[in-house]
């Protein structure tokens, strides 16, 4: 018998290595699951549960912010606000995240697909991660955010750190690495910030980018403040860059390890949405992120108090048999429309304002490895990612011919 504090937690070698197994014994067994590991918080693993609570933002509130921890509320932009904030906040901010606007990337992200490969493809061998997957998002970040591409290694070796904190219980078990690593952010970003904001009020000459719309945004009569729109870049930064970096190398390492499904996309490059969208539902990169309850409820006959931190299992949701036929398969070929309803983005007002860029970057990215690398393969052992919450690899290393 299992006791119920061990059976999970993000961070356990288990659980890493093999989720899906995980998820299915919580969501038979314990689909209200509590542990206090490494601070008290309960666990939603079944799809319909999962949907609901995060359909029901009046009940479940984001206002405490999506990790573990409790953050201030009122500080955070849009992914820790609830209405009649977080409608605002989405009105003003989605305009630059529009399908139109992202669309006009598609050649530039392109042409850094390719160039990455031909900096790359002599040597026969390499690390897809760090070398691919990796550079394409963090430059995309750098061009919204209006910072030199040069300064990509410098972000993802904040990144790091900064993913695993949001499965961390509070700033007091975070590491030197972790505090340093927002610490550096911040001071580069307050300076960026200001450098941009002299620039706008000055009526000088600068990119209309994510970062002017964030400065020149207003709602209900003013404008973000310097702390929203470094806590929203902040964000961003990890939410737009990593997640993308480890959907890319999933859909790689699975279509290696599937060569029969793989053989099927070369031969038919009209099933590369279906591709990414399945590989986003069987290997979603974020597992689960939280809500604080803002009422006590029962549920399953589990008493959860109220304010508690409850994770929201968007991965086990995808995995769920009563959801989804024959789950545990890894199938391009199941019907895009279904496949849209993963939760890998999220599900409800929160539902992910990046999905567009972050299907296109998938797309351009596996395109481009299948028209270069057609005969791509693994070579040598994959090392998982250490943050929490998120699936996928850090290092992912590759041959071709
Ligand atoms: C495969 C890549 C990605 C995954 C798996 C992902 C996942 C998610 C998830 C699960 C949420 C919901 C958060 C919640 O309910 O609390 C979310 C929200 C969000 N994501 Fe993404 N994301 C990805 C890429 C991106 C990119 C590329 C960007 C921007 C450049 C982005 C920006 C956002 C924003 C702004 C929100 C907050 C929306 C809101 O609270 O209204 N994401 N994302």
């Amino acid at each position: 018998m299992r006791d119920e504090e061990d059976i999970f937690s993000f961070t356990d070698e288990n659980f890493q290595k093999d989720p899906a197994s995980t998820f299915a014994f919580l969501r038979e067994k314990y689909p209200v699951y509590h542990t206090i590991d490494p601070a008290p918080h309960f666990t939603l693993t079944r799809e319909e549960d999962v949907m609901q609570a995060l359909r029901d933002e009046k009940m479940w509130s984001s206002k405490y912010g999506p990790g573990l921890a409790f953050s201030e509320p009122g500080i955070g932009v849009l992914v820790s606000s609830d209405p009649p904030e977080h409608t605002n906040e989405r009105i003003a901010i989605s305009r630059i995240f529009k399908p139109s606007v992202i669309e006009k990337m598609e050649s530039d992200i392109t042409e850094l697909a390719h160039t990455l490969i031909d900096s790359f493809a002599e040597n026969k061998s390499g690390d897809i991660i760090t070398e691919f997957a990796a550079p394409i998002p963090l430059t995309v970040m750098c061009w919204m955010l209006g910072t030199p591409t040069a300064d990509i290694e410098l972000f993802r070796s904040w990144v790091l750190p900064m993913a695993e904190a949001v499965a961390y219980s509070g700033g007091r078990e975070a590491t030197d690495e972790v505090k340093t690593a927002y610490r550096d952010f911040f001071t580069y970003f307050e300076s960026h910030i200001e450098k941009r904001k002299e620039a706008v009020e000055s009526g000088g000459d600068y990119p209309k980018d994510l970062l002017t719309r964030l400065l020149t945004v207003a709602y209900e009569g003013r404008n973000l403040s310097t702390k929203e729109i470094l806590g929203f870049c902040q964000f961003l930064l990890v939410a737009g860059s990593e997640t993308t970096t480890l959907m890319i190398g999933n859909i790689i390492h699975r279509l290696m390890e599937n060569p029969e499904q793989f053989e099927l996309l070369k031969n038919d490059r009209s099933l590369l949405p279906n591709a990414i969208e399945e590989s986003l539902r069987y290997d979603a990169p974020v597992h689960g992120l939280f809500r604080t309850n803002n009422i006590r409820m029962t549920m399953h006959g589990k008493d959860i108090p109220k304010n508690s931190k409850v994770c929201m299992m968007f991965a086990s949701a995808n995995r769920d048999p009563k959801a989804w036929d024959d789950p545990n398969t890894f199938n391009i070929t199941r019907d895009l429309a279904d496949l849209r309803n993963h939760a890998s983005f999220g599900v409800g007002s929160h539902y992910c304002l990046g999905a567009p860029l972050s299907r296109l970057e998938g797309s351009i990215a596996l395109n481009a490895i299948i028209q270069r690398l057609p005969n791509i393969r693994n070579n040598g052992e994959p090392i998982r990612t250490t943050a929490g919450v998120l699936k996928g690899f850090s290092s992912l290393p590759v041959r071709w011919d």
